[in-house]
Order: structure tokens, then C-alpha cells, then sequence
């Protein structure tokens, strides 16, 4: 099967679409990247997505769905573009969506009990109307329904592709978000620790925004950051925060770590008497400290580190993990065969062929989800109703 991955993460800077060419049955797949395109968004719609995912109406947001699903369509066909086909060559997208907001700790409901919720707009219904294209979406939902975090979920992805038969990994996608998955040489997808560590470049972005005005949107190549000095003490107090200490599973967002926390900052910038050099510094020590306090819960040596998402094009952040792991090497996807930038993209892209083929693919060890459970809501391309699905053999009204 030709399947699109696509996928905006927290950081909202565009949406990335991966084409790969997906065979196999079960756990058992073989997945080719035949083309990779980002589509950053324009400046002032990701302000809107970031000022939605903290203070939206529910008409801002009802709108931005139906507008990111254009966004995520268009994506979709300049990848099948630069690939040099045509929607009728490809047979499924899968979509992660925009996350608007990420409540994964338990509430208790009067009438229901616990409950969890997450919100991922992109409207799928658009997607699919423009590509033709059957598009499954919400990948999410279903793990939290049964009790996980709905996150994270590209580890089932790190577990089929990027394991070493020899050495154990630790993958680390710096996204927004960043999250690590840790893999041992042999083993099954049982075996496997994930979780999200903290903020990847969340915090970074959200400083050089607001310090910029608006004019930059990140600090590129971590080249503001190596220009000041790392504050080791407030750097402790920083790694001191009660969701470095949470054992795993976990998985956090834009709500601990987004704008208020940001602004936190600025006032103890103040106080430390530290220049914002010094503070994108103690920033991007604490990307890489957060990652590092993943090595509490694995259950072995690391071997070595991989490292993905845009943050592994941030030299500081990178120099950091060096400095952490030493003597194990920290390399980035790129140098074990896969597109940084594109390996979360195409995590979706094989979660929605595993959906079609009935195979579960989250991670219980990673999420908590009691069980394994299938992933996403598909809609229908109006061509594959009902022969694709399979719902041509069933007797309804549909069946002819
Ligand atoms: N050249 C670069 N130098 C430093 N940081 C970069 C660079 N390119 C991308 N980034 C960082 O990567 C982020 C996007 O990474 P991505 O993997 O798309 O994250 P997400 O999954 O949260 O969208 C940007 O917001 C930026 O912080
Ligand atoms: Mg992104």
C-alpha cells in the first residue's frame, strides 16, 4: 500500500507529510519513504493555533478545524506531487491531526467515574473530500478510552523500524514535546519503555517568540543558546519540577509547559540576574536533563542515542545530550537511514495501515491503556465504500 503520514505536533509549525510504500501483515512490515514535504503554516495561523490551544472560543476552534483540514489536504497532494503521482495511486492517509489541548491526568465524573480527554482538530471529513482519499484520524481517543494516555504513540513505530539487533536504543524525537522510547536489541513490543519527557522545543520557541515579538519563531541551529552560559543552579531548580519525577507512563503538552511557563521564566530571568543567552542555555540543558532522567526507568545500559523532530537540528540541545550520554554515541536518525524530520509523519502513515489491517498499535507499556485497542476513525473515501473496507461481503442496505 502507498500511505500518507500526516502530522503537526505541538510546536504547530506546519504539517509534515511523509509517502511510503507500506507490506506486510502483523507486526511484520516492511516501509519505504518514497517522498517527504513540510508545509510550514504562515506566521499569524500559527499564532492562531497557539493562542487556540490556550484560549480559544469554541467557534475559534470549530473554524481552525475545518481550515487545518485544508491545511493537511493540501499537504497531502504536494506529496503525492513530489512523488509524481496522483491521489488514484495512493490508497490511504492517516492523519494525526492538530493537538488543541491534552488532558491525559484522570478527572473524576459524577454519573462516570475517571475520564481523560484530548482534542486533535484537522477535519478528516476535508481531507478526505479533497484527496479522495480514505482518511483515518483520532488516533488517540480510542487508547484514552481504554485508560491510557492516548500518548505517546510513534513508539509502536520505533519498535518495528528503528530497533538495532545487537545494541539498545534509546530514541529521543525532540518535538515541542519531546518523548524517548527505549529499545532494547531484542524483544517485543511489550518489552518497550516510552514516554514524553518534558518540553523539547516548546520552551525554547516559546522564549525566542515572545523575545523576538513575533519576528523569529526559533532559535535556529540553537545559535542564540550557545552564545550564553548555562545557570547549573537554576537549571537544578528547573529539573526539580514534579513531572521529571513522575514515573512513566506519562505524556504532557502545551498545558504544563506553553505560555504561562514561559513567563515564569522571563520573571526568574529577572531575579537570577541572567541574560536571555543564559536562559535559552539553561533551556537547552533542561531538553536534554529531562531526556537524561529517562535512563531511571529503562531496564538496561543505552547503548546509544538516536536522536529526531526538528530539535535535532538544534546544535546546543544536541551538544547537551552528548555531554549526557557520554560514552554513549548520540546520533540522529538521519545517520541510521531515516528522515529526521519526517519519521513522526510517517509513524501515522503505519499506524493508519495497521487500523485497515485490524492490528492494534498502541503500546500498553507505553500509554497505560489497559489493553491493546485499534486506532483512529476512518473516513471513507467515497471509491473504497464499501469494496475497500470489506463491507461488501456484509448483507445491509449498502450491500449490493
Ligand atoms: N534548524 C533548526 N534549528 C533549531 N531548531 C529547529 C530547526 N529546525 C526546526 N527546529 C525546531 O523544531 C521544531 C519543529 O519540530 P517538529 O519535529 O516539527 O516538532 P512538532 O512535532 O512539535 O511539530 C521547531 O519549532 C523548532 O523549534
Ligand atoms: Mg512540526
Amino acid at each position: 500500500m502507498k500511505v500518507i503520514g500526516l502530522m503537526s505536533g505541538t510546536s504547530a509549525d506546519g504539517v509534515d507529510a511523509a509517502l511510503v510504500d507500506i507490506q506486510g501483515h502483523g507486526h511484520d512490515l516492511t516501509v519505504r519513504l518514497l517522498a517527504f514535504v513540510d508545509t510550514p503554516y504562515p506566521r499569524p495561523l500559527q499564532r492562531r493555533i497557539l493562542a487556540a490551544c490556550i484560549k480559544g472560543t469554541v467557534a475559534d476552534i470549530c473554524r481552525l478545524n475545518a481550515l487545518l483540514g485544508e491545511w493537511f489536504a493540501k499537504a497531502a497532494l504536494k506529496v503525492i506531487a513530489a512523488a509524481g503521482f496522483t491521489p488514484q495511486d495512493i490508497d490511504l492517509i492517516g492523519s494525526h491531526g492538530q493537538t488543541i489541548h491534552h488532558l491525559p491526568a484522570p478527572t473524576r465524573e459524577p454519573g462516570v467515574g475517571l475520564i481523560r480527554s484530548t482534542l486533535q482538530i484537522a477535519e478528516p471529513a476535508v481531507i478526505a473530500e479533497r484527496t479522495g482519499l480514505t482518511t483515518v484520524a483520532n488516533f488517540r481517543p480510542r487508547d484514552m478510552a481504554a485508560g491510557g494516555q492516548g500518548a505517546p504513540l510513534a513508539p509502536y513505530a520505533h519498535g518495528l523500524l528503528l530497533r538495532h539487533p545487537d545494541r539498545s536504543r534509546l530514541i529521543v524525537n525532540l518535538g515541542g514535546i519531546s518523548n524517548v522510547t527505549y529499545l532494547t536489541n531484542k524483544g517485543g513490543l511489550e518489552t518497550l519503555i516510552a514516554f514524553d519527557t518534558g518540553p523539547g522545543n516548546m520552551v525554547l520557541d516559546g522564549l525566542v517568540a515572545s523575545q523576538s515579538k513575533g519576528r523569529q519563531t526559533y532559535d535556529r541551529d540553537g545559535r542564540l543558546a550557545a552564545k550564553g552560559r548555562v545557570n547549573e543552579p537554576w537549571l537544578r531548580h528547573l529539573l526539580a519540577h514534579p513531572y521529571f519525577r513522575k514515573a512513566p507512563p506519562k505524556s504532557t503538552g502545551r498545558e504544563l509547559f506553553g505560555a504561562p511557563y514561559v513567563t515564569r521564566l522571563f520573571k526568574e530571568k529577572r531575579t537570577r540576574k541572567a541574560s536571555f543567552e543564559d536562559l535559552l542555555a539553561t533551556c537547552a540543558a533542561l531538553t536534554a536533563g529531562a531526556v537524561h532522567t529517562a535512563c531511571r526507568w529503562t531496564s538496561g545500559p543505552v547503548d546509544e542515542v538516536l536522536v529526531g523532530g526538528g530539535g535535532a537540528r538544534n546544535r546546543a540541545v544536541m551538544a547537551h545530550l552528548v555531554h549526557a550520554f557520554e560514552p554513549a554515541p548520540v546520533r540522529t536518525f538521519d545517520e541510521a537511514g531515516w528522515d529526521a524530520k519526517a519519521f513522526e509523519a510517517i509513524a501515522f502513515a503505519v499506524l493508519a495501515y495497521q487500523t485497515l489491517q485490524g492490528q492494534a498499535a498502541n503500546v500498553p507499556a507505553a500509554t497505560g491503556a489497559r489493553h491493546p485497542v485499534l486506532l483512529g476513525a476512518i473516513v471513507p473515501a467515497q471509491r473504497d465504500w464499501p469494496h475497500r473496507l470489506g463491507l461488501d461481503r456484509v448483507k445491509g442496505p449498502h450491500a449490493e
